[in-house]
């Protein structure tokens, strides 16, 4: 896989779910030890910081979306802000996994308009939000569409879910379920017409009670991408093609949600 991030990376892939959930179609490798936060490939960024605190103490631009140190409302100087009980955000996995900055221009729509007026130039507020939170796509979704969000599962959780919604209809569910008879599974599906469609399941689960997420979900043309912690999970080929309508992400379930945000890749 290259080292460096390419619209290629991104962008190519197959079309199917990825069961073994990685490596990734977007240049990715699994995360470290256990999966986490922090931990994983300490220094694989050269010229960067330590991985992973999150907001504002991390490597700048290891995300879309993401600012430098420092550039959120009121932070101090790297480091300073929020604190030692801030969740350390997981960090990133391997280099060029996304683009930095400079590869993009400086994206992301605030989650909350209004809410963070001054918010940093990168946009992006920081939380909590209240959830269930709906995070707006005032045109609707389109490929090349990132969407990235930040927070931290609640201790003992049973279960998260991202609805990507047109209208009444689901046309993506992702819902991680910590305990459906004693597994942990990742079910997705559409629901049409107040009907639920035909779930696909995935084992590979990523998420920890008590521990903080990032889990970023790339539109393509054939379907959604969804990578947790840098690391590609799981591909959901689109069932509502309408994308145009699809103008709304509810985000639920038993976390504490950090921030919400999409830009264009
Ligand atoms: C149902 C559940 C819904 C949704 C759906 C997905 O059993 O009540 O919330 O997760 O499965 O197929």
């Amino acid at each position: 896989m290259a080292d460096g991030f390419s619209l290629n990376d991104a962008l190519s892939g197959p079309g199917k779910p990825n069961p073994q959930g990685w490596p990734g179609s977007w240049g990715n490798q699994p995360a470290g030890a256990g999966g986490y936060p922090g931990a994983a490939y300490p220094g694989a960024y050269p010229g960067q910081g330590p991985p992973g605190a999150y907001p504002g103490q991390g490597p700048p631009g290891a995300y879309p979306g993401q600012g430098p140190p420092g550039a959120y409302p009121g932070q101090g100087p790297p480091g300073a802000y929020p604190g030692p009980t801030a969740p350390a955000y997981p960090g990133p996995t391997a280099p060029g996994a996304y683009p930095g900055p400079g590869a993009y221009p400086p994206p992301a729509q605030p989650s909350a308009p209004g809410a963070y007026p001054a918010a940093s130039p990168y946009g992006v507020p920081s939380g909590p939000l209240n959830v269930p939170y709906d995070l707006p796509f005032p045109g609707g979704i389109m490929p090349r569409m990132l969407i990235t969000i930040l927070g931290t599962v609640k201790p003992n959780a049973n279960r998260l879910a991202l609805d990507f919604k047109r209208g009444n209809d689901i046309a993506f569910h992702f819902n991680p379920r910590f305990n459906e008879d004693n597994r942990k599974v990742i079910v997705c599906n559409s629901n049409l017409n107040n009907n639920w469609g035909k779930e696909e399941r995935q084992m590979v689960f990523p998420f920890e009670s008590g521990k903080p997420f990032k889990i970023q979900v790339l539109v393509e043309p054939d379907h959604f991408k969804v990578a947790v912690n840098d690391a590609h999970l799981l591909q959901y080929n689109h069932r509502v093609k309408n994308f145009g309508e699809i103008s709304t992400l509810r985000i639920s379930g038993d976390i504490t949600l950090t921030s919400a945000s999409h830009t264009m890749i």
